[in-house]
């Protein structure tokens, strides 16, 4: 426990009469925590707390979320700020230095990001080992690991390999990123440039061709940008969660990186965008309103959900909703641009947000919503949506290990459990078994 946290007088637990003094701490916010990390030792009881919705597995300055209000701010700043004047890059500087970079400092930290854009030679030989189709990412999870034998870690790390390190994933996951999709395609790989910025760059490097040049839009290139800020951290999510648990055993952190990406990439967490795309697709093709899926939805007997829909944490708005859809709306009112899947979209909103089985339940559009139109918009592939979330929020989960390895200690994550299986059996020869 770190003396950032002011003490509150103790809780008092009482257990097969007797009395156990826990301290109670508050955080930065007025969010109040019991310590209960000496309760095993004392009492012999540990907690139980499944997918541990009640408990806070650090101390952290980095993200301050609090969901009833829809507040969502990057070590102290409000997300709605950020989206609005920042760009990616600073963001990530912000989320892993703490404090926002003068102009030199951007300079430097935008500039060693592209000189690190390359990856090694012979990486580009592993492309050709996936099979046509793989997942890319499945080829991302795999990269990021494979960069720990490409750039080996010393074992004890100074401050410059650190910040190297760091530079290193977030600028190579973007490339990563481009050539499995370049790979699952059939096209050849297309070099990060050094004359172009972060998303620029990305953008290049999935849509221009040897034979094809590529005519970068200012709208999508912000609205991808925008995208990228908007998933950069959100605390101890599952992948963030998965980081700080690998992390804490000193793996490799390139490992520890691509355990971040294999978390993430489940449709309960990162997937959710590209469910909403199949959704509004599905009910194009049946050519409805969305009418009868709302109803599908509501009805008890149907496992089928309003995708985009709904968010464990925010319970009144999702403030990365708001600055997305926004976004979308600027988009798609551009003249020339225009997407049935949109009109569906806010037909879809327009009726969820009327009615009251959603109003009753706090249901209302979280990001996911509104992020699959920006990236189809951008002519990002579905399958590539995860990916696109794992680029952005790949300076949040280096931002949670670095925090945890400069921590006042380094304590393995390893929680307990409750053994329900069989009591003492002996073993019995094959034959006596029935
Ligand atoms: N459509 C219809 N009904 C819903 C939806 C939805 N999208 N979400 C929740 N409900 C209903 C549930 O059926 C339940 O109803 P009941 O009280 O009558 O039984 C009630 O609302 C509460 O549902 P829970 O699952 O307990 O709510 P929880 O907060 O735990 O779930 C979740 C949050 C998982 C996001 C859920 O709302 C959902 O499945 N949404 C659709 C998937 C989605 O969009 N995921 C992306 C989340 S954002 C992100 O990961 C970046």
């Amino acid at each position: 426990m770190t003396d950032k946290l002011k003490q509150l007088p103790p809780a008092i637990l009482t257990l097969d009469d007797k009395s156990y003094s826990l301290p109670t701490l508050i955080g930065a916010e007025g969010e109040k925590a019991i310590d209960i990390s000496k309760l095993r030792s004392q009492s012999h009881y540990v907690t139980l707390d499944e997918g541990y919705g009640n408990t806070a597995s650090c101390e952290s300055a980095i993200t301050y979320i609090d969901g009833e209000k829809g507040i969502l701010r990057y070590r102290g700043y409000p997300i709605e700020e950020l989206a609005e004047h920042s760009r990616f890059v600073e963001v990530a500087y912000l989320l892993l230095n703490g404090e926002l970079p003068n102009s030199q400092q951007l300079l430097e930290f935008s500039t060693n990001l592209n000189e690190s854009s390359i990856i090694h030679e012979d990486m580009h030989h592993f492309f050709n080992g996936f099979p046509r189709g793989s997942h890319p990412m499945g080829i991302l999870a795999t990269m990021v690991a494979s960069l720990s034998t490409f750039y080996p870690i010393p074992d004890r790390l100074d401050t410059a390999t650190e910040q190297q390190i760091v530079i290193n994933l977030i600028s190579q996951v973007r490339t990563i990123a481009a050539f499995s999709y370049k790979k699952s395609i059939g096209e050849p790989l297309v070099y990060p440039s050094y004359k172009l910025k972060y998303v620029r760059n990305f953008l290049n490097m999935m849509f221009s061709s040897p034979v094809r040049d590529y005519q970068l839009d200012d709208d999508i290139v912000r609205a991808i940008d925008m995208f990228l800020i908007l998933h950069a951290d959100h605390e101890q999510n599952c992948s963030t969660s998965s980081v700080r648990t690998a992390g804490s055993s000193m793996a490799n952190v390139y490992a520890v990186a691509s355990a971040g990406i294999s978390a993430l990439w489940g449709p309960r967490h990162g997937g959710a965008n590209q469910q909403v795309i199949q959704m509004l697709e599905q009910i194009h093709a049946d050519g409805g309103d969305g009418t009868e899926f709302i109803n599908q939805a509501k009805d008890k007997n149907s496992s089928s959900r309003l995708m985009g829909f709904g968010h464990r944490v925010y319970k009144n708005f999702d403030p990365r909703a708001t600055v997305l859809k926004k976004q979308c709306d600027k988009l798609f009112d551009k003249a020339g641009v225009s997407d049935p899947l949109f009109d569906i979209a806010r037909k879809l909103e327009e009726i969820a947000l009327k009615d009251d089985y959603f109003i009753s339940r706090k249901l209302y559009p979280n990001v996911d919503f509104y992020s699959g139109l920006i990236l189809r918009a951008a002519g990002i592939p579905t399958n590539m949506y995860t990916v696109l979330f794992a680029i952005g929020r790949m300076p949040g989960w280096l931002a949670h290990w670095r925090e945890m390895l400069h921590g006042e200690q380094v304590i393995i994550t390893r929680p307990r459990q409750i053994y329900v299986g069989e009591p003492l059996r002996r073993y019995q020869d094959i034959e006596q078994r029935p």
